[in-house]
């Protein structure tokens, strides 16, 4: 019986790493222009970590962990996640004594245990950012404006930026008592995860897709209206900020974020052209976590990005496809082993030169030529050998030179380094 990969987790295949390649590619460029640096944690830590920070009563820490015991009987987790990991790291490594503001980045694969469509996997890959230690609104606005700039880079524009405000530890406690007094009033309308989770997770009703809770909920008092004076200037001074940045956004009440750690601005880049799985990137920021994770008392905020999501609004189509440069059509061993040495010369000095490693016709030869979109294809059969001399086609036009075998290496080098027109794919 075959052995197939594991339900929910994707094989990333070379026709499709070009979309991959370009995303992180811009993500970096784009991070490192606004003062960010990479961060790279492991992708399993002790599941304490999750539980402690994304909250107990959460889907995730409830229902989607990878989890499970090591030979010594330590309970850990595949990372559903990565501010928590992020997190642990600076604490742990006291990056603060170097400098208490830190910005940092992150991409690499996620695990949730969730039930598997388009768009929602078990292994997923995140990019992300985390900047800490500076509570003042403007880092606020320029994390969301950074989001907005990659989206622009990488081409996405069907999206919309949703924030809210979910206050904090001082304001938050009286809108959960006044939201689970409201949802108490209507128990009977709501489904039964929620009637179960509406004490413990209240505001996680306000995101229930069943259309009876929805409706429930339609005129439930929202957070923003219990918002302290301090968290109501805040959100105040993010929103004119954004204003001035002349960045689009929609201010949506009822955004929840599936994660407990956040206070005060939550976000989300939504997407209609997703189906159900419309947060492409979602974040927020996190005030209290670093502090209830045995660390300093510094804020926090940042965001992370759904790659496949990505991938998916990426009409990879659109991406220039990069054409071989030189392929080598060699008939016979001999010329066959005179091309190979030429070939590993050329490739030595950074050229991509591919070439047949079995004795096809020429007819073959260049159809697989044809196959990398190469620009040239030089010819050499054994009468070529016997003369020193090569053919050198322009696959663009037909046209063919012969040059002498002796120094067609330095030839060769001068005429690529030119880099061709890539035109895009049809
Ligand atoms: P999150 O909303 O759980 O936030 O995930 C962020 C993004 O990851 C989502 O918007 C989505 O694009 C993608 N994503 C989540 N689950 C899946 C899945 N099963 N399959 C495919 N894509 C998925 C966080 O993870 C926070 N750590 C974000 C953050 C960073 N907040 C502050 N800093």
């Amino acid at each position: 019986m075959n052995i197939t990969g594991i339900k929910g987790m994707n094989d990333i295949l070379p026709g499709e790493i070009a979309t991959w390649q370009f995303l992180e590619q811009e993500a970096r460029r784009i991070f490192h222009s606004y003062g960010f640096s990479e961060i790279r944690v492991p992708v399993v830590e002790k599941t304490e970590l999750f539980c402690r920070s994304i909250g107990e009563t959460t889907d995730i820490v409830e229902k989607e962990m990878y989890t499970f015991t090591d030979k010594s009987g330590n309970s850990l987790t595949l990372r559903p996640e990565g501010t928590a990991p992020v997190m642990r790291s600076f604490i742990e490594q006291k990056l603060y004594t170097q400098d208490p503001v830190a910005k940092l980045y992150y991409l690499g694969p996620m695990f949730r245990y969730e039930r598997p469509q388009k768009g929602r996997y078990r292994q997923f890959h995140q990019i992300g950012v985390e900047a800490i230690g500076v509570d003042d609104p403007k880092i606020d606005a320029q994390i969301l404006a950074m989001l907005c700039h990659y989206f622009d880079a990488v081409g996405i524009h069907d999206v919309e930026l949703h924030i809210n405000s979910l206050g904090c530890r001082d304001c938050r406690p009286a809108y959960r008592q006044a939201l689970i007094g409201y949802l108490e009033d209507r128990l009977a309308s709501l489904c039964s995860d929620c009637q179960r989770r509406y004490q413990t997770n209240p505001l996680r009703v306000l995101d229930c897709k069943v259309p009876t809770c929805q409706e429930a909920t339609a005129t439930a008092p929202s957070m923003i209206e219990h918002l302290c004076a301090g968290c109501d200037e805040h959100f105040s001074q993010v929103k004119g900020y954004l204003q001035n940045l002349a960045i689009r956004y929609t201010v949506n009440t009822r955004m929840v974020r599936g994660l407990d750690y956040y206070s005060k601005t939550t976000f989300e880049m939504v997407t209609s052209s997703l189906g159900s799985q419309n947060a492409v990137a979602a974040g927020g920021r996190y005030d209290g976590l670093i502090s209830d994770l045995g660390g300093p008392a510094l804020p926090g905020i940042g965001f992370a990005m759904g790659v496949e999501r990505l991938v998916l609004m990426k009409n990879s189509k659109e991406l220039p496809v990069e054409r071989l440069p030189l392929f080598l059509a060699a008939m016979g061993q001999p010329a066959g082993d005179r091309a190979f040495l030429l070939m590993s010369a050329l490739q030595k000095q950074g050229l991509c030169v591919e070439m047949d490693y079995t004795a096809k016709s020429l007819k073959a030869q260049m159809r697989r030529a044809g196959k990398f979109g190469a620009r040239y294809v030089l010819i050499l059969g054994e009468e070529e050998l016997a003369r020193q001399v090569v053919i050198l086609r322009n696959m663009d036009d037909g046209s063919q030179q012969e040059l002498p075998l002796g120094g067609v290496e330095k030839q060769l080098l001068t005429l690529l380094s030119n880099p061709a027109p890539t035109p895009a794919a049809g």
